[in-house]
């Protein structure tokens, strides 16, 4: 049996990775996020959880108050001053959010309760309508629960089959030599991860969506890890649908959005029935309003998506590409350091330089130690990472682990929280080893 310290005269960290400037647009956004400037446990938080939610700046918690202290009103129903107000800035934030991802139509943007709720609103409008027992659905080991649950649902309802692209013998990402062997004149439906909130690689859309053409099948991206982080544009995609949630691109939580292509979404038929998203209403019948408004029922959450909208803006003001181009430095900082800590550390998904790159989110275990554990010691140490199964079950599963911890870069993290972040790793490392008389 090897011993720590065997293992660690064994291994030759690598050259210590080039830090990121901290004069770099990381510390030039700081201050505009109230929320970062404090202590957390007697030491200066340190946010890496920003895969989970990211934190708002003020622009956002400023378009939030200035809806309630200044004209709050329910949205399309009043005639008055307050209610003409709100519905303009409802309206607004819609463009807003379709200027974020290129679409040229804000009709095509309807507002959701988040990304999950987009999704299944597709499964119960169009895949109910569409998908007949034996059609096939292609999905990945690799999906957040939220893009698979539907679907199974779906599926028990309907007899339809579902599919799994599965991952590279690597494990690092998704196997397209697999996924081509999944196509077939029977596939109606394909729906992927754009980039994986725990591999953090990168889906070859323009790939995937060429096939989904050759067969006859529509698509759909989940792109809650990408639209925050990168430019993403639809008009280009070459997707049916996209998926994102607003509180994971600095804006509020309880909004999110589905973007389709309007005739598709003018095809879907309406899945919550009320206020709203009607034409004419009978005491026996009713007829519905046209997208997006067909699938906004009721009161929506106005000043969360005001507040979305607002993040959409602050978020093109920087530029996606900048955001970006910084995300890759500090990603690709922050996946070196973790990986130089201990030959005991596994980050999951490819290295920074593969083709598609990946996303500034590194999921990690460290041998001996839970995941848990490891994310609690942190904590003491002031750092925030998320730890568990990220609502991706079967994909730790083909991992071979039940769990991980998981780092999370935003545009306002530093290298220095970096450095904070692996020093506190370190340290919970030695605690451990110390606690059990050696290694692990
Ligand atoms: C890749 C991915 N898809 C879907 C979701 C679900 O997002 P929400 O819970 O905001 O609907 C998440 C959230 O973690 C995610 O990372």
């Amino acid at each position: 049996m090897r011993t720590l310290a065997q293992t660690e005269t064994e291994f030759a960290p690598p050259a210590p990775a080039p830090a990121p400037s901290d004069t770099g647009l990381g510390a030039a956004l700081r201050s505009q996020f109230p929320i970062l400037d404090q202590e957390v446990n007697g030491r200066p938080l340190v946010y890496l959880d920003n895969a989970a939610t990211s934190q708002k700046p003020r622009a956002v918690l400023d378009a939030l108050s200035r809806c309630y202290a200044e004209y709050n009103s329910n949205v399309h129903r009043g005639v008055h001053t307050l209610s003409a107000k709100a519905t303009q800035e409802y309206e607004a934030a819609r463009a807003k959010v379709a200027g974020l991802i290129g679409a040229r139509n804000c009709r095509e943007v309807v507002i959701t309760r988040n990304a999950t709720e987009a999704i299944n609103l597709v499964a119960n409008t169009w895949g109910e309508q569409n998908i007949k027992e034996g059609d096939e659905i292609i999905l990945s080991v690799a999906e957040h629960h939220a893009n698979l649950v539907p679907w199974q649902l779906l599926a028990a309802r309907t007899g339809a089959v579902l599919r799994h692209v599965r991952l590279t013998p690597d494990r690092t990402q998704l196997d397209m030599d697999h996924f081509r062997t999944l196509l077939s004149p029977r596939t109606r439906l394909i729906s992927l991860v754009h980039v994986s909130n725990v591999l953090g690689c990168v889906l070859d859309a323009a790939y995937v969506a060429e096939a989904a053409k050759r067969v006859g099948a529509k698509l759909l991206l989940d792109c809650c890890q990408s639209v925050p982080h990168m430019p993403v544009d639809v008009s280009t995609l070459g997707a049916d649908w996209i998926v994102a949630s607003s509180h994971k691109f600095c804006g509020p939580s309880g909004v999110g959005f589905l973007w389709g292509r309007y005739e598709v979404l003018e095809s879907m038929t309406p899945w919550m029935g009320g206020g709203e998203m009607i034409a004419d209403v009978y005491l026996d019948h009713s007829t519905f309003a046209p997208p997006p408004a067909r699938f906004e029922a009721g009161t929506p959450a106005i000043a969360e998506t005001i507040g979305m909208g607002a993040a959409a803006d602050w978020l093109r003001s920087l530029g996606m590409d900048r955001v970006h181009a910084y995300e890759n430095e500090i990603g690709s900082y922050l996946y070196e350091r973790l990986s130089a800590v201990s030959p005991r550390v596994t980050v999951y998904g490819p290295k920074p330089d593969a083709p598609r790159g990946r996303a500034s989110l590194c999921a990690f275990n460290v041998e001996g130690l839970h995941a848990t554990d490891v994310s609690t010691l942190l904590d003491f140490a002031g750092v925030a990472v998320r730890s568990g199964h990220h609502c991706a079950q079967p994909l730790h599963r083909e991992l071979g682990v039940a769990a991980s911890a998981r780092a999370s870069a935003y545009i306002y993290n530093t290298a220095a929280e970096v450095d904070a972040f692996v020093e506190a790793l370190q340290d919970t490392i030695k605690f451990f080893d110390d606690a059990h008389g050696g290694a692990a």
